[in-house]
């Protein structure tokens, strides 16, 4: 079983690669070091491990001696109990894109990468240096280093957001990809090398339009609507907004439109995807008899049981499609069939609808037209 050493093992990053590792338990057994442990704990546990994810740094300080203190003589520490144990071990580092920047942080991530460097042609051994860019995700903290948690935050926490500079580009990289290549790092052989590594895809964007689409998220989240998830940034942005929802905001109680015939609520929408609604129908009743002329539909009988009537406009052929919740089934509405379903059953029927737009009242492509001629 491989000894795995995570050091900034209650932050951002260090958290969630910890929960991915844990996933495999079997495999490998994870020792974690924070602020909170002694120099004695990080001498005990670098005498057993065969890795080290080096994590733990200052980021944020009032007090600039800290980065050297921490960057720089964390990554002094560890290396010289490595060598004083005449110990090779694999190393992962997350240095940052600032290293080449001529600033406090950044030039404590270059010395730290320089001590680390000296390790691997000594001991042979494998260190992979990451210059990260800003990384972000569930579990970040708000109002530290993540100008996408802080924005996260506050807007689901409908607190007021303050742009240093709206047209400032920032890259960015998730901590899934983070999270999942250094995982990977475990798995394969050992370099014996240094390794200067990158994790992809990182994603460019201003801190104006990160801000805007937060916002919208947030808007569009009060009306029903996901975005486009085929973006790969928005596949990542979204669900870090989520993740930083209050626990008490994570319902919402959706417009029930009510009639004589039973009640129906739309469940999701989607500029790309369309929308999914759900009706329930006391028995007897009819809702439909109405055709679009490039709105297509799917309905999806999901308690008891109806039947759903087409008839082909051109050709004027009558269909008929008698479903039940004991086979359950998807019947399309191509555009030019009139159509209609009746609960057939003695109780309440539901039914789940697909459309392919969102549904608008000024232009609904909807028309009355029985499916039954008179
Ligand atoms: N997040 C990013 O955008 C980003 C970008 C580039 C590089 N990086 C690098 O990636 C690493 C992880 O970043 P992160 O975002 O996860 O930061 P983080 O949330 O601040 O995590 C760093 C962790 O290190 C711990 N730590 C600080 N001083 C320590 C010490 N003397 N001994 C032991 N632990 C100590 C911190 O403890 P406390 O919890 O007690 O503060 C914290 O838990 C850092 O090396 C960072 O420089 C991050």
């Amino acid at each position: 079983m491989r000894q795995v050493l995570v050091t900034g093992s209650n932050g951002f990053i260090g958290r969630n690669l910890i929960q991915n590792l844990s996933r495999k338990k079997s495999e490998y057994k994870i020792i974690t070091f924070g602020r909170d442990n002694s120099l004695e704990d990080l001498k005990s546990s670098l005498a057993q491990v065969d890795f080290v994810y080096h994590l733990a740094a200052i980021n944020r300080t009032n007090d600039e001696k800290d980065f050297e203190r921490v960057n720089v003589g964390l990554t002094k520490q560890i290396v010289d109990t490595l060598i004083d144990m005449n110990r090779k071990v694999d190393i992962v580092m997350t240095s940052s894109v600032q290293a080449l920047a001529d600033n406090p942080y950044g030039k404590s991530k270059k010395a730290a990468e320089g001590i680390l460097k000296s390790y691997s042609e000594k001991m042979k051994a494998s260190v992979y240096i990451y210059r990260l860019p800003n990384v972000f995700g569930k579990w970040g903290k708000p109002n530290y280093n993540s100008v996408v948690s802080t924005f996260c935050y506050n807007i689901t926490h409908e607190k007021d957001i303050w742009i240093s500079d709206e047209n400032k580009e920032i890259e960015l990289v998730h901590v899934d990809d983070v999270v999942k290549e250094f995982a990977h790092l475990l798995e394969i052989q050992s370099a014996n090398k240094l390794i200067f590594s990158e994790v992809k895809p990182t994603f460019k964007i201003t801190l104006g339009k990160l801000a805007q689409m937060i916002r919208g998220f947030h808007e569009d989240r009060k009306n029903s609507i996901v975005p486009d998830f085929s973006d790969e940034f928005i596949k990542r942005l979204y669900p870090t907004y989520l993740s930083y929802l209050d626990k008490n905001n994570l319902s919402q109680t959706l417009e029930l439109k009510t009639d004589e015939r039973g009640s129906l609520f739309e469940l999701i929408k989607s500029k790309q995807f369309g929308q999914i609604f759900i009706s329930t129908t006391k028995s007897g009743y009819v809702r439909g008899n109405h055709y679009h002329d490039s709105k297509i539909e799917k309905f999806c009988l999901i308690k008891g049981k109806a039947i759903i009537k087409l008839r082909n406009l051109l050709t004027q052929e009558n269909i008929s499609y008698e479903v039940s919740d004991q086979k359950i089934e998807i019947v399309d509405i191509p555009p030019g069939y009139t159509h209609s379903i009746q609960n057939i059953g003695k109780d309440e029927m539901i039914v789940l609808f697909w459309s392919d737009e969102i549904f608008d009242s000024q232009n609904p492509d909807t028309y009355y037209e029985k499916v039954e001629n008179e």
